[in-house]
Order: structure tokens, then sequence, then C-alpha cells
């Protein structure tokens, strides 16, 4: 429900952005009013391909620290803004540069393979970068006879090892809105929803994985329920993707599990841009995002990779 006072919001973001020439890219997990000034809703990968194609000459990036700096990095020539500063994703700050080099040292012949969840100087000792919507295709992609390196997150490379058969190197990164969601979750939801599909993202557990109808990115789960005959929907991520998913697909029935740890389906970063932060962010145009040259010119060949291989 839109108050009154956002909806005055609403509008003059929209008249600031026609000012200004510039769009709002804005990642599914935020809050719904926030949905109301995107130029672009979506997962990982849609957000940086629209980042890299846009002519405008802002963007202003609704989501948190990653996602800012790809659309930098994929758009160097524009002026990226992030909603909040504060804004960070905490399981990319489990894959530090230093390890990674490390990493890399203890195993020559392998390939590194950063998911889009990474710093930027991450992602620059990375050979390819990957979103939750290709990592099984990327992973695919490369030469079988070289092992992986899959940085950070363990859920996601575990996934893609059993699916992929190929020989991953684990790293102990994981999403805490994720990993903290359990079986019991899950079984509970089932039993309150016999009929429901169960859809989950790939940063949960494989104990979670194994109970799911659908393993997919948050812009997939939109395209799956909506091209699913079901008509009720148990989604494993983070909670507000149930807005976006009922927002898009209005006559059918979603919702989370309860969940019995207090970290799980929940991303505090991802709740904290406001109406009032975008406004005052355009109008002001600060939060600017800087990534250095040189970083960002190793970082872009990983992430072209990337583009080029999904
Ligand atoms: P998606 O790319 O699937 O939207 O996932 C991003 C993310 O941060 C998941 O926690
Ligand atoms: Fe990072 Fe998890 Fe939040 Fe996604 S949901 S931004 S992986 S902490």
């Amino acid at each position: 429900m839109i108050t009154d006072e956002q909806k005055q919001l609403i509008e003059k973001i929209n008249q600031l952005k026609k000012e200004k020439n510039a769009v709002i890219l804005v990642h599914n997990y935020l809050n719904p009013e926030i949905y109301e000034i995107a130029d672009y809703m979506g997962d990982s990968l849609g957000l940086s391909r629209e980042a890299a194609k846009t002519d405008a000459r802002v963007v202003l990036f609704c989501g948190v620290d990653f996602m800012a700096e790809t659309a930098k990095i994929l758009s160097p020539s524009k002026k990226v803004l992030i909603s909040r500063k504060d804004a960070t994703c905490p399981m990319a700050a489990m894959a530090g540069v230093e390890e990674v080099k490390e990493m890399k040292k203890t195993h020559p012949n392998a390939m590194v393979v950063a998911y889009v969840n990474t710093t930027a100087v991450v992602k620059a000792e990375a050979d390819v970068c990957c979103t939750s919507a290709n990592a099984v295709k990327i992973v695919q992609a490369l030469p079988i006879e070289n092992p992986i390196i899959f940085v950070p997150d363990r859920n996601l490379a575990r996934y893609v090892q059993l699916t992929t058969a190929r020989d991953i190197i684990l790293w102990p990164g994981f999403c805490h809105s994720h990993h903290f969601i359990t079986e019991q979750d899950v079984v509970k939801a089932k039993q309150k929803y016999p009929l429901a599909k169960v859809i989950a993202h790939p940063e949960c557990s494989k104990q979670v994985l194994d109970h799911a109808d659908e393993i997919c990115s948050t812009e997939g789960m939109v395209k799956y329920a909506k091209e699913s005959e079901a008509n009720e929907f148990i989604v494993l991520t983070e909670v507000g993707m149930v807005n976006r998913l009922k927002r898009d697909i209005p006559d059918k029935h979603f919702c989370s599990p309860e969940f019995s740890n207090e970290q799980a389906g929940i991303c505090p970063n991802m709740k904290k841009t406001t109406l009032q932060d975008v406004y005052d962010v355009l109008n002001e145009e600060k939060n600017e995002v800087v990534v250095p040259e040189e970083i960002a010119a190793k970082a872009r060949k990983a992430l072209n990779k990337m583009m080029e291989l999904s």
C-alpha cells in the first residue's frame, strides 16, 4: 500500500529522472515502493545487462554495493550512484583478494569463477564471472581439464558441482538469508500447502534444494511461476521476492516458509533503501561509485567473458 507521502516522492523522483537523464535499476529484493520508480527490475544478470546497454547519463542503483560496482565496471563513462552507501553484501566480504591469490597459487591449473557477489578486486583476479542465472552454463563452457575455484558461495558452488560433475574447489562463503533456511522449514510449508510448487534460489543448502521443483535466479522465479500450471508456490529466497512475484502475477499465491532461524529469509542490506534516499541521491548526485580503472579493466574482462558465454 503506497501512502500519499510516498506518491508525492514517486512523482518528484520521476520528474528528476527526466531532468537528469537518469535510469533507476532495482533489484527484486527491494521494498515494493521502490519498484514504483524502477526503469528496470530484475536479478543480477538482468541488471548487469541493463547497466551495460543504457544510454542514460546517470545510473542510480537500488541494491547492494557489488551490483552498483558491476554497473560502473560495465558502464565506465556513466555516472553510477548507489541508493545507500552502507548497503553491502556480507557474503561478498567472505572472499578476500589475498586469500583468492593464495588459492590460485595452491591450484595453479585452476580457473577462477567469481560469483557476481564479489568485490571488484576479486573479480579482477577471476577468469570469468557468473550469476545465479548462468553459473551452470558458464562452468560447463570452461575447459574440462581445468579444476575450478568458485568464490565465494559454497552452496551455489555445490549445486553447480552436482549439476555439471565438474571438479570444483569450494570456498567457505555463504549467504545468511539463504543458508539458514532449514529443511524443516520447507517440510512444514509443504505440509501446509501440499499442492504448492517449491521454487528455490541456488544459494540455499543442498538439503533445502533437494525439496525444490525449480532452482533458479530471482528473475527465473518470475518466469517459472508465470509459465507453470500451478497456482501456489513456496518461495525459498529473501522474503522480498514474494512481493515481486505477487506484483507481476496477482492471480497466483506465493508464500515464504515460517523461518526457524531469525537470520533466514531476510537481507537487511536490501531493505535499507527508502524513497527519500532515492530522491536525495538523485537530486544531489551523491554516493557516486568509483572503481579504479586498473582494477575495473581486469574485472571487466571477467564480466565480459560471462556476457559472451551466457
Ligand atoms: P539473483 O541474481 O538471483 O537476483 O541473486 C542475487 C542475490 O544477491 C541473491 O541473494
Ligand atoms: Fe548478499 Fe545474501 Fe543479501 Fe544477496 S541476499 S545481497 S547474497 S547477503
